[in-house]
This record gives structure tokens, C-alpha cells and sequence, in this order.
């Protein structure tokens, strides 16, 4: 029906990915197809890509289409969708990575993707592509940390919700995942107290975080701690895996929920150069030996995330439709952080896949797909 083009990655550790023709997938019950007009880049598309999926992902056959997060306009709706129609503006997470559904028609990195109708949500008329497309899997991320039962089982967020009086700590709120956290959990009515780097203070602050402190300081644990005094603590989420140890011994000494919710996986934050599956195996393994054992010792509970579970549990539905569309058009959550466009066109992604390897602060980025 439409001519659609993908970015396929052809192989195992295979690089340049290869821009060619894809199939062109018609909606099934509740989905929709979007013609694709700006797409970001997460940590785990050139993680797969140099790392392969010999430890992750193991479901995924090549070639295949990475890619989590879409903006672009409805083509197609599927039977039983009523929130869409032919030419709405919106976002949406691709979740065609997800085990249960490993369909590359579901990938991000083309022209014409397939998309869940609760996954996806309406963009005010004025809200550029580029700048939608950083928010999907940040903040389903943060979503799955910050409201699910077996992560912190936080209170949703909604438009005017009232205080909870409890105070939540997110380590790393700079991050992508981070931005995301902090106005949810705002929106949710915690307080926020969150790290970052002391150019980035300002911009956590804007986000809604009451406190910030610099993760690099030598006193931030003690630092932190002194400011929970006469607060209940609602748990912690870390987008840093030294972030992690730093959240136990902090919440081990507040009063309040003693459950920090993972974001960050135990494994380096670059692909060290040699040896890179036995290096990252041997943190990831001595690393969760330091959590289980400081859970055990302290009396803080933790729990991996994995961003599509909450496809299925209602927490996708109540965030994607439940609060984003009325929250992005009163403007009350910002997708965040910033766009850094690297180029325009499938072709470009794959530099934009190598130029965030190299380390970004604040920003995400974005590859626009425009005709
Ligand atoms: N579990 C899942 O399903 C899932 C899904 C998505 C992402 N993640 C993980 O979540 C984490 C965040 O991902 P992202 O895409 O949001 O990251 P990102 O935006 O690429 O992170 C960049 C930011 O990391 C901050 N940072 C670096 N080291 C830090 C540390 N030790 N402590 C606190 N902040 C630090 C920097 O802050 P400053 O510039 O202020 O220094 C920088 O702004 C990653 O570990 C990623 O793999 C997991």
C-alpha cells in the first residue's frame, strides 16, 4: 500500500545498518500505522548492535529493525482503535523488540510503523516531531520504575493531582529516562530530589526536582541523607549503576520505602574495547553480587525494569492515554530532554547511533524522516 524503506540491522555485531525496502504492514486489532517522521536513538539499539544478543534479546532474528521511539502522522488505524484517525499527529513507542511480539513491522527505524494504540498518544499541533520523539521509551522507563506493583507501586500521575507527602529520590535525573521520571512523579504528586552533573541543575529544576545534588560530589550520600531528615521517603529509581549502591545506602538510613527500582542495568556505561562480552558479563555478575548482598545486609529491596512490561499491565494505557495527551497539551510535561538532530533520512541514523556512544549530557538524540 505505501512504499516503505527500512534501516536493517543484516547480522550479529553487523555495522553500517543497511537502508532498504521493508514491507509494508497493515494494522491488525487495536493498532495503528504511522508514516514515520522523526525517530530517537536509546542506549539499547547500539548496545544490540556492537554487542549482539548473546546475552539479551536472544528472541531476535537478523536481519532485523531496531528502534524504540516514533513520532509521525496516522495512516491507518486497525479495527476496534477509536482514538485515532487518518492524519493525526502523534507519538508512540515501537515495541517490536519486545519478546512477545519480536516483529520487525513494529521496529522504529522505518518509514511505516506499527504501533499499539494504547502505546501511542496525540501531539499538540504545534509540537514538532523532533521534539516528540524523545519522550516514548524514556518515559515508559520511568513509567515501569516509578508505577508498577513490583517496582515502587507509586500513586499515577494525572493532571492535578494532590501531594502524597512522600519524597522520591531519582538518581540521574539528566538522563533521558531521568527527565521523564521527575515530571512524572511531579505529576504524581511526590517531591523530587535528583542528581546531575552542576551544569545541569537548572534544567532538573525546571523539570520539577525540589533538590539536586552533584553525583560526583565526595559528601552527596551524606548530603542526601541530611536533606530526607523529617521526610518519608517514597524509594529511589537509578538511571546509573553506581547510582544503584548509592540509593541503598541512602534509603537504608531514611524513614519510608526501602525499594530502589533499576533503570540501569549492571554492565559498563561504554563497550570497553577488549574483550567487551567478558567484561560486561564480569560487572554484571560482581555487581549484582554487591546489590543482593547490600539488600540483604541493609534491608532495601530492588528490581530491574524491562521497559515493555508495562505494555500489558495497564500502566502503558494509563500513561500513553491515560495522562500524556491531556499533560502534553496543557504543557504540563515536556518532552525532555532536548533534540540534538543529527540528520535527516534512514541513512542517518546509523551515525547517529556512533555519535551518541560518545556521551551526551541533557539532550537526546534524533534522526528526522521527512520526505
Ligand atoms: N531497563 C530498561 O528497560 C531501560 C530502558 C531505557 C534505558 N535504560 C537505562 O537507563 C539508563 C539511562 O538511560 P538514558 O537513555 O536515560 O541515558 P542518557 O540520557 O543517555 O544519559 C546521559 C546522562 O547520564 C548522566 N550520568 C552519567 N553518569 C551518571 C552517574 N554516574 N550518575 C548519574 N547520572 C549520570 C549524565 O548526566 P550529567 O550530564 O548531568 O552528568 C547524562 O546527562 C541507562 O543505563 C540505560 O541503559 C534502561
Amino acid at each position: 500500500m505505501f512504499n516503505n524503506r527500512a534501516a536493517w540491522l543484516m547480522g550479529s555485531k553487523n555495522r553500517p545498518l543497511q537502508v532498504k525496502s521493508a514491507p509494508y504492514t497493515g494494522p491488525r486489532k487495536g493498532q495503528i500505522v504511522i508514516r514515520n517522521h522523526a525517530t530517537a536513538i536509546n542506549i539499547i539499539d547500539w548496545r544490540l548492535q556492537d554487542l549482539g544478543t548473546s546475552m539479551m534479546y536472544k528472541w531476535i532474528k537478523y536481519p532485523c529493525v531496531l528502534g524504540s521511539d516514533v513520532a509521525g502522522e496516522v495512516v491507518e488505524v486497525g479495527p476496534q482503535v477509536t482514538r485515532f484517525k487518518f492524519g493525526d499527529r502523534v507519538v508512540g513507542q515501537a515495541v517490536g523488540k519486545d519478546e512477545k511480539r519480536n516483529s520487525d513491522a513494529e521496529g522504529a527505524f522505518q518509514l511505516y510503523v506499527v504501533l499499539l494504540d494504547h502505546m501511542a498518544s496525540p501531539i499538540p499541533d504545534d509540537m514538532p516531531y523532533e521534539s516528540a520523539c524523545v519522550l516514548p521509551l524514556g518515559t515508559s522507563t520511568a513509567a515501569c520504575g516509578l508505577f508498577q506493583e513490583d517496582q515502587l507501586g507509586l500513586q499515577l500521575p494525572s493532571v492535578n493531582s494532590k501531594p502524597k507527602g512522600e519524597t522520591l529520590l531519582i538518581w540521574g535525573g539528566s538522563t533521558s529516562v531521568g527527565s521523564s521520571a521527575i515530571q512524572l512523579a511531579v505529576s504524581a504528586g511526590y517531591e523530587v530530589f535528583t542528581t546531575s552533573s552542576p551544569h545541569n541543575f537548572n534544567y532538573v529544576k525546571k523539570l520539577g526536582a525540589s533538590q539536586v545534588f552533584n553525583y560526583k560530589s565526595k559528601t552527596v550520600v551524606n548530603d542526601i541523607v541530611k536533606a530526607f531528615k523529617g521526610k518519608k521517603a517514597a524509594g529511589a529509581i537509578s538511571m546509573a549503576s553506581n547510582g544503584t549502591e548509592r540509593c541503598m545506602d541512602i534509603l537504608a538510613r531514611c524513614d519510608g520505602k526501602r525499594f530502589v527500582s533499576l533503570a540501569a542495568y549492571p554492565v559498563p556505561d561504554k563497550i570497553p574495547a577488549h574483550f567487551p562480552m567478558l567484561q560486561t558479563m564480569f560487572m554484571f555478575l560482581t555487581r549484582s553480587f554487591v546489590y543482593w548482598f547490600k539488600s540483604k545486609t541493609m534491608g532495601v529491596d530492588y528490581n530491574l525494569i524491562f521497559a515493555t512490561s508495562l505494555v500489558e499491565n495497564g500502566v502503558g494505557k494509563a500513561i500513553f492515554e491515560g495522562y500524556l495527551p491531556q499533560a502534553l497539551e496543557n504543557g504540563i510535561f515536556l518532552p525532555s530532554p532536548e533534540p540534538v538532530v543529527i540528520g535527516n533520512g534512514l541513512e542517518s541514523i546509523q551515525t547517529a547511533m556512533d555519535y551518541y556512544k560518545t556521551g551526551v549530557s541533557a539532550k537526546k538524540v534524533v534522526v528526522s524522516l521527512k520526505d
